[in-house]
């Protein structure tokens, strides 16, 4: 195990999945495909080795690619030396094209290239300074975003509930803290029995391996499951309730998520079982008019086809591998943000969230 090698990391824990020297000059990525087994953090100092982390998954998980690719953009101004602007649209442009799912990408990278171009003139220590600053108060911000909805969303949780999860939108996944595992963490954290059902989600198994190894590490009770056994285990009222993370809401309160976050959806809906969504503004594309909308990536066919580097299908037999699904918002009870709770899930009540900073809830319940 290495120890995180920062002084003050902004996750506020032992580990993060993203995290900026002091010094600005270096990216510190946990990789995270070798979790659970070693802990081990990438050095980067270029803007291209970190969207190739990006896209290689050594960093993942919607707001932690979005922070790493603001991050990215600190190594890149300290890179540009001849033509700033030219150079850091560039980065903007190969960082966002990493991965197209997550809206948190582009949006960070967006704030970026206005910061940039309001500092085209500006001496090179300045433009550096500033776009470090602004990079870390986006970190800042998703960490105290995650607590925030924690807490909200926590008081949507019973005592000794049976919490279902899919994918990891754990601390590993943002800043620190999570999204779906925030609000778990919130509800532990006030003294609730919670215990987590931790969906292995394949083919990348982010639930047996991160979301696992978070919450083991913390001492609140986790399960791992084979994602063909959530639906009975659903229909057999062995979950109270199901709340997962996004990568992006459609306008329309659609939810991009993990693959197989859909035929839970369907399965929670079916058996009446709460499905909560938990996530950031930074998620809500209100560009986007619904989920047909969301560009769905397809990742190589080799992370179904091989288990650990070998061949585990018949040679030749392709695979389909698409990366994440849409769940339509009549499908979700409501969605966790910082600036309140959307339910129920409509196009009018998450922009009324999103748009203004009531932090106020806007449906029913308290
Ligand atoms: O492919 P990944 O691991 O980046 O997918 C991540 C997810 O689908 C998460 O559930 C989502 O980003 C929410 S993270 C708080």
């Amino acid at each position: 195990m290495v120890k995180l090698p920062h002084p003050d990391p902004i996750s506020g824990a032992d580990y993060s999945a993203a995290e900026l020297t002091p010094d600005d000059a270096t990216l510190l990525l946990l990789d995270q495909r070798r979790l659970p087994r070693e802990e081990r953090y990438e050095h980067v100092s270029e803007w291209q080795a970190a969207a190739a982390a990006i896209q290689d998954m050594i960093v993942r998980g919607a707001p932690a690619i979005g922070i790493a690719a603001a991050y990215a953009m600190v190594l890149a101004a300290r890179q540009a030396r001849t033509d700033y602007w030219t150079e850091m649209v560039a980065a903007g442009a190969g960082l966002r094209a990493a991965r197209p799912t997550a809206v948190n990408l582009a949006w960070a990278v967006d704030q970026c290239l206005e910061l940039a171009r309001a500092h085209r003139a500006s001496a090179y220590v300045d433009r550096v300074d500033a776009m470090a600053a602004l990079a870390r108060s986006i970190h800042r911000d998703d960490v105290a975003a995650n607590r925030h909805m924690g807490r909200l969303g926590a008081g949507y949780v019973p005592d000794g509930a049976v919490v279902l999860t899919h994918c990891n939108a754990g601390a590993l996944a943002t800043g620190g803290y999570g999204t779906a595992l925030g609000v778990v963490r919130a509800a532990h954290a006030a003294g609730k029995q919670v215990r987590v059902l931790a969906d292995e989600t394949r083919p990348f198994l982010q639930g047996s391996r991160l979301t696992a190894w978070e919450l083991a590490r913390e001492g609140i009770p986790v399960t791992v499951i084979a994602d063909g056994a959530a639906g009975s285990l659903i229909a057999r009222g062995r979950v109270d309730l199901v709340v997962v993370g996004s990568d992006r809401i459609a306008r329309n309160g659609d939810v991009a998520n993990k693959i197989g976050t859909y035929p839970l959806a369907c399965v929670a809906k079916q058996h009446a079982v709460p499905f909560y969504v938990a996530a950031p503004v930074s998620t809500v594309d209100l560009g986007t008019d619904s989920g047909e909308a969301i560009p769905i990536e397809s990742r190589e066919m080799q992370e179904l086809t091989e288990w650990s580097g070998r061949l585990v299908t018949p040679p030749g037999v392709p695979a389909e591998n698409p990366a994440f699904d849409v769940t339509p918002a009549g499908f979700v009870s409501a969605i966790f943000t910082e600036r309140g709770v959307v339910t129920p899930v409509s196009a009018e009540n998450l922009a009324r969230v999103v748009e203004y900073e009531t932090g106020m809830e806007t449906g029913n319940r308290e």
